[in-house]
């Protein structure tokens, strides 16, 4: 895992939307896995600012949604889905039909997860998965534990999460207890993996990410087994932890 510190969350977000421009630069017809969550939004609307400045151009980029609840329609305006397009893909112009989703409300939603893989394997596997750290070690919601096999499936949401997804939702008790998520074979797979982290209260789950025991009790802590991770922190998150640029 290769650490690059940053002093603040802004210029974090600069150098993430530098790092997923030249990734799309190289290979326009990348595919990506994107997180919503709070942490990579600055990013997302710097790439948004390129996009509109002429510098990008992610017209044929292609998108799988990381994670969704279950139970929501892709049009409800809370949807993981909803987000992913206002934030990210109306905004760099990715056409709607370049977009593969996690239906929160399909009718078999096992199913739904095995056909999810199916076509990413069909689209060749992920360029660039972009990630954000849960509090628990979740990354989309592979919630712990989670093997590292582990396929794109329905899982239960911990206490955790719940509580670190009240504030979009305006009160725990209205957060839906389940969800869809790529799995940790889908990340494990993916052939470039950005995780961003900012804030204070992300330090200590950041470098038991990086510094602590492999395990599927913190799902992070298999990116360690990953041979392309960039984790780009801002000093909150990072703490006393060396940048190793
Ligand atoms: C969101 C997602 C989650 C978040 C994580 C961090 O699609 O997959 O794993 O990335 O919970 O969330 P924030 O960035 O809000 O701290």
């Amino acid at each position: 895992m290769n650490l690059i510190v940053h002093e603040n969350y802004d210029e974090m977000s600069v150098a993430a939307a530098e790092r997923i421009a030249s990734i799309i630069q190289e290979r326009p017809t990348a595919t990506i896995l994107p997180a919503t969550g709070s942490t990579p939004m600055t990013a997302y609307a710097d790439l948004s600012r390129m996009s509109d400045a002429g510098l990008l151009d992610a017209s044929q980029v292609r998108v799988f949604q990381l994670d969704e609840y279950l139970g929501l329609a892709e049009t409800d305006f809370r949807s993981l889905f909803a987000w992913t397009l206002r934030s990210l893909v109306a905004p760099l112009g990715i056409p709607r039909d370049r977009v593969r989703n996690l239906p929160g409300q399909a009718s078999d939603p096992d199913a739904a997860c095995r056909d999810y893989d199916a076509a990413i394997e069909a689209a060749g596997g992920i360029d660039l998965a972009i990630l954000g750290l849960g509090p628990n070690g979740h990354l989309g919601f592979n919630e712990p534990p989670s093997n590292l096999d582990a396929p794109s499936r329905v899982v239960e949401l911990t206490p955790e999460s719940i509580t670190s997804n009240g504030p979009y939702w305006g009160g725990t008790d209205r957060v839906p207890p389940q969800a869809l998520t790529a799995g940790m074979s889908v990340i494990r797979d993916a052939r470039a993996v950005l995780l961003l982290v900012s804030g204070e209260h992300k330090r200590s789950i950041l470098e038991r990410t990086i510094r602590g025991e492999v395990t599927p009790d913190c799902p992070s802590t298999w990116l360690q087994r990953h041979p392309n991770v960039t984790v780009f922190a801002d000093r909150a998150a990072a703490g006393y932890l060396p940048s190793d640029n």
